[in-house]
């Protein structure tokens, strides 16, 4: 199965993938940890392209790297994990690019969708988790990881932060069957309890294999 985490930077994605990763590997799921964009060679270097404050690249432009730098990642490392019966989870995947190149750059949205759908074709989370915060507060949080956090993505004015969270909303409204959305302001340990008792119910079962 695989599962995702998205979110405006600072809402608690990473923390409550290591946390889910953690627990599931305690219950010796094979666990598969990966961060978008990057993961494979390819990837990794397309990520640099992105984040790089120099470049100045066309939204378009733009969507169609993060979309084959998950291309990229789909072919070489979710499709082999997922059919070797691996959990995968995601920090950040295909609801990204239709967040922030859909809604923040404010892209036509059916064509964000079929540009997505081509990247990943059946490769759709089986559960989303949206971590849902207000931009200030996101802001404080990453604030709090100390300085250097300003790459090319996060230089972008505050409007944009609210229309990507606003995105992100639409999303989980559109697919209340696949995407969960988190009150994010509520304590770690409660957001991550909501997040393991909805894992739960999809795990698969007699499936553990290995100690991941
Ligand atoms: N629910 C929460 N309440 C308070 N602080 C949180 C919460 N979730 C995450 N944090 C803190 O906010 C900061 C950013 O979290 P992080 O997981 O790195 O976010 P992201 O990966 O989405 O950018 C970290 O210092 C983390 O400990
Ligand atoms: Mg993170």
């Amino acid at each position: 199965m695989l599962i995702t985490f998205e979110g405006i930077d600072g809402s608690g994605k990473s923390t409550h993938v290591a946390m889910l990763a953690e627990w599931l590997r305690k219950q010796r799921y094979t666990v598969r940890v990966l961060r978008e964009p990057g993961a494979t060679p390819l990837s990794e270097a397309i990520r640099g392209v992105l984040l790089d404050a120099g470049q100045r690249i066309a939204p378009v432009a733009e969507l169609f790297l993060f979309c084959a730098a998950r291309r990229q990642l789909v072919e070489e490392v979710i499709r082999p994990a997922l059919a070797a019966g691996e959990i995968v989870i995601c920090d950040r995947y295909a609801d990204s690019t239709l967040a922030y190149q859909g809604y923040g750059r404010q892209l036509d949205l059916e064509m964000v969708r079929r540009v997505i759908g081509y990247a990943i074709e059946d490769v759709v989370p089986t559960v989303t988790f949206v971590l849902d915060l207000d931009v200030p507060t996101a802001m404080m949080r990453r604030g709090e990881r100390g300085p250097n956090a300003t790459d090319r993505m996060e230089d972008s004015p505050h409007a944009f932060f609210e229309r990507v969270r606003s995105g992100y909303r639409a999303i989980a409204a559109r697919e209340p069957s696949r995407v969960v959305l988190l009150d994010a302001t509520e304590p770690i340990e409660v957001v991550q309890e909501r997040i393991r008792a909805i894992v739960q119910r999809c795990l698969p079962t007699g499936v553990a294999i290995g100690a991941g």
